[in-house]
C-alpha cells in the first residue's frame, strides 16, 4: 500500500473540500470528508474551517491516497454532526460510507441487525444501515481472501430505494468502491497522457449471491424484487419476503437463531482490466464537482459497482438474465468549463444566472433555428418526428419550474400540433395514470435526476410509450434513459432557484410546437410569426433586464410584506406560478400565482388596500378579460403592481407601480413577464439579508421522491 505523505494529504482534502463546495447547491445541511471522519453541520465553508483547526496526525498513519466527502440535504434524520455523512459501522470508521437517495427497506435491516447482533446505531439516518450491513457483512464472510467490491455488491443486493454510494474501509486502504442505484454517479479520469482505452471494460459476476434470513427453520430471501434470480426455491421464497417483513420481524427480536446465510455465490470473470495505473479518479453526483480536473467522465448505469484499488478502476456488475447489457462503459468528454460554474462579478449565481438569458436563450436555438430557411431542426427528435407526430396524446411530465414550462407552453403545443397535450407533475405516479403506447411523454428536467420526473419516465417506458426527455444537463439520467430529447444548452445552472433553465425550456418548447407544425399550410401564418419573434427574442430580454435598478427600488416597498398575490391568465397563468414560487424559495415569502379567472371564486376575499398585489398583462386574446380582473381588484380598494407592455397605456392608469416590457408574440410574451419576476424575487432576498444561492430547506436536484 501506498501511503501519502502530508502534502499529498493535504491536497486530497483541498480537493475534497472544493468539489463538497461545488456540489454545495445540491445539498447544504451538513457536510463531511473522512480522512478522519470529520463532520459539520450547515455550510462546507464551515467544514473547511474545522478541517484547518484539526490535527490529524493520528490519521494521519492510515491515509492513502483516497478520500471521500459529502454535503447532505436531510431525509432521515434533522441536519446535525451525527446525521452528516460519512455514516460508520462503529467506532473505529471499519467501514464508512457516504450516500444520495433514500433507502426504503432499511427499517427491517435495522431491526435486524439491532435485535439479532446488538448493532448500536448512533444516527437517524438510512445511510447507517449501510454501513453496519457492510461491517456485518464483513464479519461473517466465508472467505479470508473477499473483496471489497464483492462486500459491496452484496450489500446493494439487500438495498431497495434510490442510492449513491462511496465506501471506504480500513481493512481495504487504498481502495474506494462506488455504486448507484437511481441517483446519479459519475467517475471522473484524469490522466497525463492519453488514455489508451475510452471503454472501461465491465467485469460480470454470472450469478448473483443471493441472502436468505433463516427463521424458525424457514429461509426468507432478502433478494431485490427486481433482481434476476435462477433458483426457483428462491423464487418462491421471494412471496414470503414481504410477509416476513410485515408480520414475523416484529417478534424476530427475540429469535436468536435468525441469521443471514449465503447462498450461492460464484463469479465468473468474463472480460479483462481496464488499464488505469498512473490514473486520477473521482466518484461525484455531478460534474461540477470535478470539473477543474477533467471532463473526461464516465457515467454509471444501475447497480453498477465501480472500484479503484491502488490506482486501478474496474467496474463490476451482477449480469441479470440473458439480457443484452453492454459490456464497456465509455469515456465521454464534457464540454463544461470551469468558469461556468462560476460566480465571476455578480453578487450570487442566480444573479448571474438570470443576466445570462440573452445568451442562454440563443444557446438554446443555436443550429436548430435554421433563420433564413425559417426551419426549426431539432436533431435529438428527427429520428422520431414521424412517429411523434402521429401520437394520440402528448405529456409533459415534470416538477417545480419545469414544469410551470409545461404550462407554460401547452397551449401553443396544444394549437398547433392539435393533440391533447396534458402536463403533470408528481402525482402522476400516485395516479397510476393510463400510459397507451401511442403517447408520447415529455421528462422536462433541468438536472435530468429529478427522483419523481424518473420514476415517472421508467413507469411511461415500461408501458410501451415513446419518451422524450428536454434537460439542460448532458449524461444525466434523464438524457440517457429516454428515447430521444433535446438539450436545452442552457448551461450549467447552480443557483437553487431556476432561472434561465426557465427560459430554455420554454424556448425549446416552442421549438418543438413549430418543429411539428412546419408542414401545416393551415398554421403557416402563425408559424412565421413566431419564428421571426424568435429571433428578436435575445435583444427583448436585455431590454426587459434593464428594469433592475427600478425592480431594486420597488423592492424597497415589499420586503418587509407577508404576503404577494401574482395574477394573470392566458400565456402569462405559467408566469404567475414561477414568478410566486421564485418568491417562495427565496424570500420565505408567502406568495400564490393566481389563475386571474379564478379570482371571484376566493382569492379575491384576499385583497385590501394593504395586500402586494402584482397583475401580468399583455395584450392578447384574454387581455380584456384581465382588464376586467384589475377593475375588480381596484373596486376593492387593491393597488396592483402591473407588469404590461410598452405601449398599454390602459392598465397604466390603475397602477400603484408599472414595468413595462416589450411586446412579443402572445405566446413568448410569458418569457419577457417572468424575468421582472426573477428579479423581484433576487431583491427581496437580497434586502432580507437571505442567502439567494441557497434557500433553506431546497435543494437544487432532488433526487429522492
Ligand atoms: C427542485 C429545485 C427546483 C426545480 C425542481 C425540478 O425542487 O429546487 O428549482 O425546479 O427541483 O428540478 P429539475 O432538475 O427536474 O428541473
Amino acid at each position: 500500500i501506498n501511503f501519502c505523505t502530508p502534502r499529498e494529504r493535504k491536497y486530497i482534502l483541498e480537493v475534497l473540500v472544493n468539489g463538497l463546495k461545488r456540489l454545495e447547491y445540491r445539498g447544504y445541511d451538513s457536510a463531511g470528508p473522512p480522512i478522519a471522519v470529520i463532520k459539520q453541520r450547515g455550510k462546507v465553508s464551515a467544514l473547511e474551517e474545522k478541517i484547518n483547526s484539526k490535527k490529524l496526525d493520528f490519521e494521519f498513519k492510515f491515509s492513502t491516497h483516497t478520500g471521500i466527502a459529502h454535503t447532505r440535504w436531510a431525509t432521515h434524520g434533522v441536519p446535525n454532526c451525527v446525521n452528516s455523512h460519512p455514516q460508520r459501522s462503529d467506532d473505529n470508521n471499519e467501514f464508512v460510507v457516504v450516500h444520495n437517495g433514500i433507502l426504503t427497506n432499511y427499517k427491517s435491516f435495522k431491526t435486524f441487525l439491532v435485535s439479532c447482533h446488538n448493532y448500536e446505531f448512533e444516527s437517524d439516518t438510512d445511510t447507517e444501515v449501510i454501513a453496519k450491513l457492510i461491517k456485518y457483512l464483513w464479519d461473517n464472510r466465508e472467505s479470508e481472501t473477499i473483496q471489497f467490491a464483492t462486500l459491496v455488491e452484496r450489500v446493494i443486493q439487500q438495498l431497495e430505494g434510490a442510492f449513491a454510494l462511496v465506501f471506504k474501509s480500513r481493512y481495504f486502504p487504498g481502495q474506494c468502491i462506488a455504486t448507484r442505484r437511481g441517483s446519479p454517479l459519475l467517475i471522473g479520469v484524469h490522466s497525463k497522457s492519453k488514455l489508451s482505452t475510452d471503454n472501461i471494460p465491465i467485469l460480470y459476476s454470472s450469478f448473483l449471491d443471493a441472502y436468505v434470513m433463516l427463521f424458525k427453520g424457514q429461509f426468507f430471501p432478502l433478494v431485490p424484487n427486481n433482481t434476476y434470480v435462477e433458483s426457483p426455491s428462491i423464487l418462491i421464497g421471494m412471496k414470503y419476503r414481504t410477509c416476513f417483513q410485515q408480520t414475523l420481524f416484529p417478534t424476530a427480536g427475540t429469535n436468536q437463531s435468525m441469521q443471514l446465510c449465503r447462498l450461492n455465490s460464484t463469479t465468473e470473470l468474463v472480460t479483462q482490466n481496464g488499464e488505469s495505473e498512473g490514473i486520477e479518479f473521482y466518484f461525484a453526483s455531478d460534474a461540477s464537482a470535478i470539473i477543474e480536473h477533467t471532463n473526461q467522465v464516465i457515467f454509471l448505469e444501475d447497480d453498477d459497482v465501480a472500484a479503484v484499488v491502488d490506482g486501478a478502476l474496474t467496474i463490476h456488475r451482477v449480469k441479470r438474465g440473458k439480457s443484452t447489457e453492454s459490456t464497456t462503459r465509455t469515456v465521454t468528454s464534457l464540454q463544461l468549463e470551469l468558469q461556468q460554474i462560476m460566480k465571476g462579478n455578480f453578487k450570487s449565481f442566480m444573479q448571474k444566472e438570470i443576466f445570462e438569458q440573452p445568451e442562454s436563450v440563443v444557446n438554446t436555438m443555436r443550429g436548430r433555428m435554421q433563420w433564413e430557411e425559417q426551419r426549426v431542426v431539432l436533431g435529438g427528435l428527427m429520428d422520431h418526428i414521424d412517429e411523434i407526430r402521429r401520437c394520440r396524446r402528448i405529456i409533459i411530465i415534470a416538477c417545480g419550474t419545469s414544469y410551470h414550462s409545461a404550462i407554460a407552453t401547452r397551449q401553443l403545443i396544444e394549437e398547433m400540433t392539435e393533440l391533447p397535450c396534458v402536463e403533470l407533475a408528481s402525482d402522476f405516479l400516485d395516479r397510476e395514470t393510463p400510459i397507451f403506447r401511442d403517447d408520447v411523454c415529455f421528462f422536462i428536467s433541468q438536472s435530468g435526476e429529478t427522483a419523481d420526473t424518473l420514476m415517472a419516465l421508467h413507469y411511461c417506458k415500461k408501458r410501451g410509450s415513446l419518451t422524450v426527455g428536454i434537460t439542460n444537463t448532458v449524461g444525466s439520467s434523464i438524457s440517457r434513459i429516454t428515447d430521444c430529447g433535446v438539450h436545452i444548452n442552457a448551461g450549467p445552472e447552480i443557483g437553487v432557484a431556476s432561472t434561465k433553465a426557465y427560459t430554455s425550456q420554454f424556448t425549446a418548447l416552442v421549438m418543438f410546437a413549430l418543429m411539428m407544425s412546419e408542414d401545416r399550410f393551415s398554421k403557416r401564418k402563425r408559424y412565421l410569426e413566431i419564428v421571426n419573434a424568435l429571433k428578436e427574442l435575445p435583444e427583448k430580454i436585455k431590454e426587459v433586464l434593464t428594469l433592475d435598478a427600478e425592480i431594486k427600488k420597488l423592492s424597497d416597498s415589499l420586503y418587509k410584506k407577508k404576503s404577494l398575490l401574482v395574477m394573470g391568465r392566458g400565456f402569462n397563468f405559467a408566469t404567475c406560478l414561477e414568478g410566486a414560487l421564485k418568491i417562495k424559495e427565496i424570500t420565505y415569502m408567502h406568495s400564490e400565482g393566481i389563475l386571474a379567472g379564478e379570482l371571484k371564486h376566493g382569492p379575491l376575499a384576499l385583497v385590501d388596500v394593504d395586500m402586494p398585489i402584482l397583475m401580468i398583462v399583455s395584450k392578447d386574446n384574454v387581455y380584456t378579460k384581465v382588464q376586467n380582473a384589475l377593475q375588480q381588484v381596484v373596486a376593492r380598494h387593491g393597488r396592483p403592481i402591473i407588469i404590461c407592455e410598452n405601449d398599454d397605456e390602459e392598465s397604466v392608469k390603475y397602477a400603484s407601480h408599472i414595468l413595462k416590457v416589450p411586446h412579443t408574440v402572445d405566446c413568448l410574451q410569458g418569457i419577457l413577464t417572468v424575468i421582472p419576476l426573477q428579479l423581484l424575487s433576487f431583491h427581496i432576498a437580497q434586502l432580507k439579508g437571505l442567502d439567494v444561492d441557497f434557500p433553506r430547506n431546497l435543494a437544487k436536484s432532488v433526487t429522492v421522491e
